[in-house]
Protein backbone atom coordinates (compact mmCIF):
# COMPACT_ATOMS: atom_id res chain seq x y z
CA UNK A 1 0.00 0.00 0.00
CA UNK A 2 1.28 4.00 -0.55
CA UNK A 3 1.99 4.77 2.98
CA UNK A 4 2.80 8.07 2.24
CA UNK A 5 -0.68 8.77 0.87
CA UNK A 6 -2.37 10.91 3.33
CA UNK A 7 -5.52 10.33 1.94
CA UNK A 8 -5.72 6.25 3.05
CA UNK A 9 -5.57 7.84 6.29
CA UNK A 10 -8.57 10.31 5.30
CA UNK A 11 -10.39 7.41 3.60
CA UNK A 12 -12.56 6.91 6.76
CA UNK A 13 -13.17 10.97 7.06
CA UNK A 14 -14.18 10.72 3.08
CA UNK A 15 -16.24 7.49 3.44
CA UNK A 16 -20.02 9.00 1.60
CA UNK A 17 -20.98 5.86 1.49
CA UNK A 18 -23.20 5.89 4.42
CA UNK A 19 -25.94 7.60 5.25
CA UNK A 20 -26.00 11.19 5.20
CA UNK A 21 -26.31 11.73 9.10
CA UNK A 22 -22.54 10.08 9.32
CA UNK A 23 -20.99 12.24 6.49
CA UNK A 24 -19.26 15.24 7.53
CA UNK A 25 -19.36 18.88 6.34
CA UNK A 26 -16.11 18.61 4.58
CA UNK A 27 -17.74 16.02 2.41
CA UNK A 28 -21.35 16.79 2.51
CA UNK A 29 -20.47 20.42 0.60
CA UNK A 30 -19.08 18.18 -2.24
CA UNK A 31 -22.80 16.00 -2.71
CA UNK A 32 -24.97 19.15 -2.31
CA UNK A 33 -23.40 22.12 -3.80
CA UNK A 34 -21.13 20.69 -6.20
CA UNK A 35 -22.23 18.02 -7.88
CA UNK A 36 -25.47 19.58 -9.08
CA UNK A 37 -23.65 21.96 -11.04
CA UNK A 38 -21.68 19.61 -12.75
CA UNK A 39 -24.78 17.11 -13.57
CA UNK A 40 -26.48 20.16 -14.91
CA UNK A 41 -23.89 20.42 -17.27
CA UNK A 42 -23.74 16.48 -18.15
CA UNK A 43 -27.49 16.83 -18.91
CA UNK A 44 -26.50 20.29 -21.13
CA UNK A 45 -23.57 19.07 -23.43
CA UNK A 46 -23.16 15.32 -22.36
CA UNK A 47 -24.58 12.75 -25.31
CA UNK A 48 -28.43 11.79 -24.47
CA UNK A 49 -27.64 8.23 -24.82
CA UNK A 50 -27.14 7.05 -20.63
CA UNK A 51 -25.18 4.24 -21.66
CA UNK A 52 -22.01 5.83 -22.37
CA UNK A 53 -18.48 5.40 -20.35
CA UNK A 54 -17.92 7.71 -18.06
CA UNK A 55 -14.88 8.51 -16.25
CA UNK A 56 -14.95 9.40 -12.50
CA UNK A 57 -11.20 10.64 -11.42
CA UNK A 58 -10.26 10.85 -8.11
CA UNK A 59 -13.90 9.05 -6.91
CA UNK A 60 -12.81 8.48 -3.86
CA UNK A 61 -15.04 6.37 -1.92
CA UNK A 62 -17.11 6.05 -4.83
CA UNK A 63 -20.41 8.06 -4.06
CA UNK A 64 -20.53 10.39 -7.17
CA UNK A 65 -19.37 6.91 -9.44
CA UNK A 66 -22.43 5.36 -7.86
CA UNK A 67 -25.01 8.18 -8.36
CA UNK A 68 -23.87 8.78 -12.16
CA UNK A 69 -23.91 4.72 -12.45
CA UNK A 70 -28.10 5.22 -10.98
CA UNK A 71 -28.06 7.42 -13.90
CA UNK A 72 -27.22 5.26 -16.11
CA UNK A 73 -23.70 5.93 -17.43
CA UNK A 74 -21.49 3.21 -17.71
CA UNK A 75 -18.58 4.17 -15.03
CA UNK A 76 -15.01 3.75 -13.90
CA UNK A 77 -13.82 5.15 -10.85
CA UNK A 78 -10.29 5.64 -10.31
CA UNK A 79 -8.54 7.07 -7.31
CA UNK A 80 -4.76 6.81 -6.18
CA UNK A 81 -5.67 5.77 -2.22
CA UNK A 82 -6.52 1.88 -2.00
CA UNK A 83 -7.90 2.31 1.33
CA UNK A 84 -11.03 4.62 -0.49
CA UNK A 85 -11.22 2.12 -3.58
CA UNK A 86 -11.72 -0.36 -1.00
CA UNK A 87 -14.63 1.47 0.56
CA UNK A 88 -15.97 2.01 -2.88
CA UNK A 89 -15.98 -1.59 -4.02
CA UNK A 90 -17.51 -2.83 -1.03
CA UNK A 91 -20.21 -0.19 -0.63
CA UNK A 92 -21.12 -0.40 -3.94
CA UNK A 93 -22.00 -2.61 -7.08
CA UNK A 94 -19.66 -4.75 -8.92
CA UNK A 95 -21.18 -3.43 -12.22
CA UNK A 96 -18.97 -0.15 -11.54
CA UNK A 97 -14.95 -0.29 -11.84
CA UNK A 98 -13.12 0.96 -9.29
CA UNK A 99 -9.46 1.02 -9.90
CA UNK A 100 -6.58 2.03 -7.58
CA UNK A 101 -3.91 4.51 -9.39
CA UNK A 102 -3.17 7.62 -10.61
CA UNK A 103 -3.80 8.99 -14.28
CA UNK A 104 -1.03 7.05 -15.41
CA UNK A 105 -3.15 4.00 -15.40
CA UNK A 106 -5.69 5.61 -18.00
CA UNK A 107 -3.90 4.42 -20.78
CA UNK A 108 -4.84 0.63 -20.42
CA UNK A 109 -8.92 1.69 -20.40
CA UNK A 110 -11.03 2.32 -23.63
CA UNK A 111 -12.00 5.81 -24.35
CA UNK A 112 -14.90 7.96 -22.19
CA UNK A 113 -16.96 10.19 -23.18
CA UNK A 114 -17.50 12.16 -20.22
CA UNK A 115 -14.82 11.89 -17.77
CA UNK A 116 -16.03 13.86 -14.07
CA UNK A 117 -13.70 14.98 -10.96
CA UNK A 118 -14.52 16.36 -7.46
CA UNK A 119 -12.06 17.89 -5.43
CA UNK A 120 -8.89 16.29 -7.18
CA UNK A 121 -6.63 18.19 -9.50
CA UNK A 122 -6.07 20.59 -6.61
CA UNK A 123 -4.03 17.62 -5.33
CA UNK A 124 -1.82 16.93 -8.29
CA UNK A 125 1.32 18.84 -9.30
CA UNK A 126 1.81 18.02 -12.08
CA UNK A 127 -1.28 18.64 -13.48
CA UNK A 128 -0.32 19.10 -17.39
CA UNK A 129 1.03 15.83 -17.55
CA UNK A 130 -2.32 14.28 -16.29
CA UNK A 131 -4.45 16.71 -18.03
CA UNK A 132 -3.02 14.69 -20.92
CA UNK A 133 -3.17 11.33 -20.20
CA UNK A 134 -7.22 12.77 -19.62
CA UNK A 135 -6.89 14.02 -22.51
CA UNK A 136 -5.97 10.86 -24.64
CA UNK A 137 -8.98 9.10 -23.30
CA UNK A 138 -11.68 11.22 -23.90
CA UNK A 139 -13.19 10.74 -27.40
CA UNK A 140 -13.51 13.52 -29.17
CA UNK A 141 -16.89 15.94 -28.36
CA UNK A 142 -16.32 14.26 -25.19
CA UNK A 143 -17.12 16.31 -22.22
CA UNK A 144 -15.13 17.04 -18.95
CA UNK A 145 -16.39 18.59 -16.00
CA UNK A 146 -14.44 18.96 -12.16
CA UNK A 147 -14.81 20.87 -9.06
CA UNK A 148 -11.73 22.38 -7.17
CA UNK A 149 -11.34 24.83 -5.06
CA UNK A 150 -12.32 28.30 -5.48
CA UNK A 151 -9.24 30.93 -5.27
CA UNK A 152 -11.31 33.82 -3.04
CA UNK A 153 -12.10 31.09 -0.79
CA UNK A 154 -8.45 29.79 0.09
CA UNK A 155 -7.64 33.55 0.42
CA UNK A 156 -10.15 34.00 2.95
CA UNK A 157 -9.03 30.86 4.77
CA UNK A 158 -5.69 31.89 4.55
CA UNK A 159 -6.22 35.22 6.10
CA UNK A 160 -8.40 33.15 8.96
CA UNK A 161 -5.60 30.98 9.20
CA UNK A 162 -8.04 28.04 8.91
CA UNK A 163 -7.50 24.90 6.80
CA UNK A 164 -4.29 26.56 4.35
CA UNK A 165 -0.66 27.14 6.01
CA UNK A 166 2.49 27.50 4.35
CA UNK A 167 1.43 29.08 1.39
CA UNK A 168 3.50 31.10 -1.07
CA UNK A 169 1.18 33.92 -1.22
CA UNK A 170 -1.74 35.33 0.95
CA UNK A 171 -2.90 37.39 -1.94
CA UNK A 172 -2.18 35.11 -5.33
CA UNK A 173 -2.28 31.61 -3.31
CA UNK A 174 -1.05 28.77 -5.49
CA UNK A 175 1.00 26.62 -3.60
CA UNK A 176 0.75 25.43 0.03
CA UNK A 177 -0.69 22.86 2.43
CA UNK A 178 -4.14 21.87 3.44
CA UNK A 179 -3.92 20.45 7.10
CA UNK A 180 -7.06 18.21 7.35
CA UNK A 181 -6.90 16.73 11.11
CA UNK A 182 -2.80 17.09 11.15
CA UNK A 183 -2.27 15.27 7.49
CA UNK A 184 -0.16 18.27 5.63
CA UNK A 185 -1.27 17.81 2.32
CA UNK A 186 0.58 19.71 -0.84
CA UNK A 187 -2.21 21.47 -2.76
CA UNK A 188 -1.82 23.40 -5.99
CA UNK A 189 -4.43 26.28 -6.28
CA UNK A 190 -4.80 27.34 -9.60
CA UNK A 191 -7.89 29.78 -10.69
CA UNK A 192 -10.23 29.26 -14.08
CA UNK A 193 -8.23 31.32 -16.45
CA UNK A 194 -4.98 28.69 -15.28
CA UNK A 195 -7.16 26.07 -16.49
CA UNK A 196 -8.68 27.39 -19.38
CA UNK A 197 -5.19 27.85 -20.60
CA UNK A 198 -3.72 24.72 -19.74
CA UNK A 199 -6.94 22.85 -21.60
CA UNK A 200 -7.17 24.78 -24.23
CA UNK A 201 -3.61 24.02 -25.27
CA UNK A 202 -5.27 20.34 -25.26
CA UNK A 203 -7.96 20.89 -27.69
CA UNK A 204 -10.94 21.70 -25.37
CA UNK A 205 -13.09 24.33 -25.39
CA UNK A 206 -14.12 25.95 -21.93
CA UNK A 207 -18.07 25.70 -21.30
CA UNK A 208 -18.77 26.42 -17.64
CA UNK A 209 -17.07 28.25 -15.07
CA UNK A 210 -19.06 28.86 -11.85
CA UNK A 211 -18.80 29.03 -7.91
CA UNK A 212 -21.65 28.13 -6.80
CA UNK A 213 -22.82 29.56 -3.21
CA UNK A 214 -23.51 27.86 0.16
CA UNK A 215 -26.94 27.54 0.51
CA UNK A 216 -28.93 28.33 3.49
CA UNK A 217 -30.61 24.77 3.45
CA UNK A 218 -26.59 23.08 3.42
CA UNK A 219 -25.82 25.91 6.31
CA UNK A 220 -28.88 24.95 8.52
CA UNK A 221 -27.88 21.18 8.08
CA UNK A 222 -23.94 21.11 8.22
CA UNK A 223 -23.30 24.77 10.47
CA UNK A 224 -19.54 25.60 9.79
CA UNK A 225 -17.28 27.18 11.93
CA UNK A 226 -15.61 28.91 9.05
CA UNK A 227 -16.34 31.89 6.98
CA UNK A 228 -19.07 30.72 3.91
CA UNK A 229 -19.91 34.19 2.08
CA UNK A 230 -16.52 33.03 -0.40
CA UNK A 231 -18.08 29.47 -2.38
CA UNK A 232 -16.24 26.74 -1.77
CA UNK A 233 -16.23 25.76 -5.44
CA UNK A 234 -14.77 26.44 -8.58
CA UNK A 235 -16.55 24.42 -11.56
CA UNK A 236 -15.22 24.45 -14.58
CA UNK A 237 -16.58 22.80 -17.77
CA UNK A 238 -15.03 21.58 -21.04
CA UNK A 239 -15.55 20.49 -24.81
CA UNK A 240 -12.64 18.28 -26.45
CA UNK A 241 -12.58 19.53 -29.94
CA UNK A 242 -10.32 18.27 -31.39
C1 LIG B 1 -10.71 15.66 -1.40
S1 LIG B 1 -10.66 13.99 -1.87
C2 LIG B 1 -12.12 13.92 -2.87
C3 LIG B 1 -12.64 12.52 -3.02
C4 LIG B 1 -13.98 12.42 -3.78
N1 LIG B 1 -13.86 12.92 -5.12
C5 LIG B 1 -15.08 13.11 -3.01
O1 LIG B 1 -15.68 14.05 -3.57
O2 LIG B 1 -15.36 12.71 -1.87
C6 LIG B 1 -9.36 13.96 -3.06
C7 LIG B 1 -9.18 12.61 -3.73
O3 LIG B 1 -8.21 12.73 -4.78
C8 LIG B 1 -7.46 11.54 -4.81
N2 LIG B 1 -6.20 11.83 -5.49
C9 LIG B 1 -5.25 12.73 -5.13
N3 LIG B 1 -4.24 12.72 -6.01
C10 LIG B 1 -4.55 11.81 -6.96
C11 LIG B 1 -3.92 11.36 -8.16
N4 LIG B 1 -2.71 11.83 -8.54
N5 LIG B 1 -4.52 10.41 -8.90
C12 LIG B 1 -5.73 9.93 -8.52
N6 LIG B 1 -6.39 10.31 -7.40
C13 LIG B 1 -5.81 11.24 -6.63
C14 LIG B 1 -7.28 11.20 -3.34
O4 LIG B 1 -6.89 9.87 -3.13
C15 LIG B 1 -8.66 11.54 -2.79
O5 LIG B 1 -9.53 10.43 -2.83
Amino acid sequence: MNSDNHWNTLSTLFDTTSDESNISSLVADNIFIAWPEMLQFINAYGPLEKNVRLLEFGCGSGSFAYKLSKLGYTVTGVDYAEEMIKIAKTAYDTHIDFLSGDSSILSRLSPFSIVTSVMTFQFIENIDSCFNDIANVLEKDGIFVFAVHNPAMVQTYLKARILFEDFDSIEKPSKGILNLRGNRIPIFIRTAEEYNQLLQAKGFEPLLEVYPPFTEEFLTKYPMDAPTHQPEFLILGYKKTQ
